[in-house]
């Protein structure tokens, strides 16, 4: 059976983690978070004292740093930063770095051969109009604000944050920002995604969504 690529997109919260996370073991697929490779850049960028709105150092950091995405493991030149990429700080962080275009060409290049041969639940915020135009299957998940920074508050992945609802909302808010409005591939649903909404939502409804989705797109091509 063909193996295929599904690219999932959207904004912070919407749930595309758990989701993508849910469809790949399902297919016995490999699930990439590309989120996680920008703030691994950051990460490194802040703990080897280097500016990180200093293109041409962040992204020549980004051209030689290894990245590995193991079994929800991140590590970054053999250092495993899995909790510490997921802080507020490195929310930040990671947001100014993924405006670089530097840093989006370095990271690009490895997702893409990431993805050869097929067999590939991708997330992030370019994965369906950039890193691939022609994946198999696109989903654009969104959700309301408030429901985003309620997810985000409740993440126990996600430390550091004694802050309240209102803080976490107006940070997810100036990160949507950043992330939409930047010149170098800004969040936007590709013409050919089918949207989610997943506000209200439960996690197994939204799954079946997708996998309905995926049972067509291999019908079809069979
Ligand atoms: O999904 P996340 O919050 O872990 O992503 C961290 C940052 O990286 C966020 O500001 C969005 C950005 N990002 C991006 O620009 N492109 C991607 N493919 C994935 C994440």
């Amino acid at each position: 059976m063909k193996r295929l690529i599904i690219a999932i997109d959207g904004p912070s919260g919407a749930g595309k983690g758990t989701i993508a996370r849910t469809v790949a073991e399902r297919l016995r697929y490999r699930h990439v978070d590309t989120g996680a490779m920008y703030r691994a850049v950051a990460w490194k960028a802040l703990h080897d004292r280097i500016a990180v709105d200093d293109e041409p150092a962040v992204g020549a950091l980004a051209q030689r740093s290894n990245i590995e995405l193991d079994a929800g493991r991140v590590l970054i030149d053999r250092h495993d930063v899995t909790k510490e990429i997921r802080t507020p700080e490195i929310d930040k962080a990671a947001s100014s770095v993924a405006r670089m275009p530097r840093v989006r060409e370095a990271l690009v290049s490895r997702q893409r051969r990431m993805a050869e041969g097929g067999g590939i639940v991708m997330e992030g915020r370019d994965i369906g109009t950039v890193v691939f135009p022609t994946a198999d299957v696109k989903i654009y998940l969104d959700a309301s604000a408030d429901e985003r920074a309620r997810r985000r508050m409740n993440d126990p992945a996600h430390s550091g944050g004694q802050a309240g609802q209102a803080a976490v909302a107006a940070s997810i808010e100036a990160r949507d920002r950043s992330d939409t409005t930047r010149t170098a591939s800004p969040l936007t649903m590709a013409a050919d995604a089918v949207l989610i909404d997943t506000t209200g939502l439960p996690i197994p409804q939204v799954v079946d969504r997708v996998m309905a989705l995926v049972n067509e797109r291999v019908q079809r091509s069979s």
